[in-house]
């Protein structure tokens, strides 16, 4: 297995494709871990390909021990305890080259009464990993409308979106040259907030709030109440779109699956 490598976890999915993507662009050397090699496969020949669970010891610390900084994404299971998996994580990582993560959270840091479940598993990395990281807060991204622009939500509840590809940029950019130190925190929380019946009107089609299920009550309800907390929006959390596809009109053009819509 090659050393020295940027390892990105998660490497099949939306946000970690997309990393993997910017950081082959600029020549790094890279290995991406994911479950399932056949979903890694555009990167065949151009990474070394990692398959494995995030739950196996063994097949994480090989992984790691190749690595100098690290793309992290927890599996949302793993959420469920954080203090067990930053534990986890932490011993994993002893006596391994990485010295800096990336690790993906939410801008939506309260809800419910309580820290939402990234941010909650923030403090416990802190805690437990003796490495420098970087907590991306990150707002709603667009594919979020992927899975169903009609949804619980109220028409008039505003939140704030970023694209993905905007995500996966600052991301690979600290990842190639990771000069951050200590456990630190970066908002991102695109260019504005929308409510969902602007994001519907933006899609072409009028937007129909559905009623809650049981299953899903739990999830929408506290937002509906305003029993949430996001990060409050300032000029540095702001995108400054300096790229076309960082923005809403080219998510709905490109990537936007219009039969659910
Ligand atoms: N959606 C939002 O608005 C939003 C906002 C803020 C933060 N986030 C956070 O961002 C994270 C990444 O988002 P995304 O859109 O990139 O999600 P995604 O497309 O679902 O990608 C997650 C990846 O994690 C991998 N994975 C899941 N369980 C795994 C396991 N047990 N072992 C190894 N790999 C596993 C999956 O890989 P394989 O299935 O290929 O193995 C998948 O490719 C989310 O999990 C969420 O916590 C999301």
């Amino acid at each position: 297995m090659k050393s020295n490598y940027i390892l990105v976890l998660g490497a099949a999915g939306n946000i970690g494709s997309k990393i993997a993507h910017e950081l082959l662009a600029a020549g790094a050397t890279v290995a991406l871990a994911g479950r399932s090699r056949n979903r890694l496969q555009q990167f065949e020949g151009k990474a070394t390909i990692l398959e494995g669970d995030f739950s196996d010891d063994a097949f994480l610390q090989q992984a790691f021990a190749g690595a100098t900084s690290l793309f992290l994404t927890i599996p949302d299971e793993h959420l469920a305890n954080p203090a067990a998996t930053a534990a986890r994580l932490g011993k994993l990582l002893q006596g391994t080259p990485v010295t800096h993560i990336v690790n993906i959270s939410n801008s939506i840091i309260y809800k419910a009464g309580a820290p939402t479940r990234l941010v909650a598993m923030e403090q416990e990395l802190n805690k437990l990993l003796g490495v420098h990281i970087k907590h991306l807060r990150c707002a709603n991204f667009f594919e979020n409308l992927n899975w169903g622009l009609h949804t619980p939500y109220a028409p008039d509840l505003k939140l704030p979106y970023i694209s993905s590809y905007e995500v996966a940029s600052i991301a690979a950019r600290h990842l190639l040259h990771p000069t951050f130190e200590g456990k630190t925190v970066e908002v991102l929380l695109g260019p504005r907030d929308y409510t969902m019946a602007e994001l519907a009107a933006a899609a072409g089609v009028q937007y129909e709030q559905l009623p809650y299920t049981s299953e899903n009550e739990f999830f929408y309800k506290p937002f509906n109440e305003g029993d949430f907390k996001v990060e409050a929006r300032t000029k540095e959390n702001t995108s400054v779109l300096t790229e076309p596809r960082f923005t809403l009109e080219y998510f709905l053009e490109n990537d936007f699956v219009k039969q659910l819509a």
